[in-house]
């Protein structure tokens, strides 16, 4: 069996944390094995407990959106989150639970190996960024780490709401479509 499909099998039956309890379904992750951009969601919303896929709700169709102005798509992609399992009521995953949770993501980093890593909103931004990131001040600045490239912009979710961080959130893919050039991942 392929790693990051035996690592899927194992994730599935965790128990590592209390949101084993309440979840319906595991989400570890979807795309292909190797991927050039890796994106890092929060954690699974209802939609995505019930079927099991990330960004599968409303913030999913944005997302999808956010993904083609870049020439981008599921497919191409490795989309995953900070915890697997749904926080319930949708609040913010404890520490503890995103401390259960972020070695499955850094297998998933490891075994995908992407070039660019786009984390969404600030639960991903500053676990996987810095734990001061400021996503209204730093998104669009890039962290490079080790041969890996790293920006975040917002959430789609807080997109949804509030219109007004769009264009913001529009450079941002810019700079992400730009590091990809840079990079020599596009034609
Ligand atoms: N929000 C997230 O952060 N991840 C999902 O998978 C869905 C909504």
């Amino acid at each position: 069996m392929e790693e990051l499909e035996r690592l899927r099998q194992s994730c599935l039956g965790c128990t590592r944390c209390g949101l084993c309890q309440t979840r319906n379904r595991v989400v570890f992750g979807v795309g292909p094995a190797h991927a050039d951009v890796m994106f890092i969601g929060e954690g699974p919303g209802e939609q995505e407990d019930l079927q099991g896929e990330p960004f599968v709700g409303p913030a999913g169709k944005l997302l999808d959106d956010m993904l083609s102005i870049i020439d981008l798509s599921r497919e191409v992609s490795y989309i995953a989150n900070i915890v697997k399992c749904r926080p319930p009521r949708n609040r913010d995953p404890q520490e503890e639970e995103q401390e259960a949770c972020i070695g499955y993501l850094r297998e998933q980093v490891r075994l995908v190996s992407p070039k660019i890593i786009v984390c969404l909103g600030r639960i991903a931004a500053t676990r996987v960024i810095r734990p001061d990131f400021r996503i209204t001040r730093e998104h669009g600045t890039w962290t490079k780490r080790g041969d890996v490239w790293i920006t975040a912009t917002y959430h789609p979710s807080a997109l949804l709401r509030d219109l007004s961080k769009r264009p913001a959130s529009f450079d941002d893919l810019l700079t992400v479509r730009n590091k990809m050039r840079e990079l020599g991942m596009t034609k």
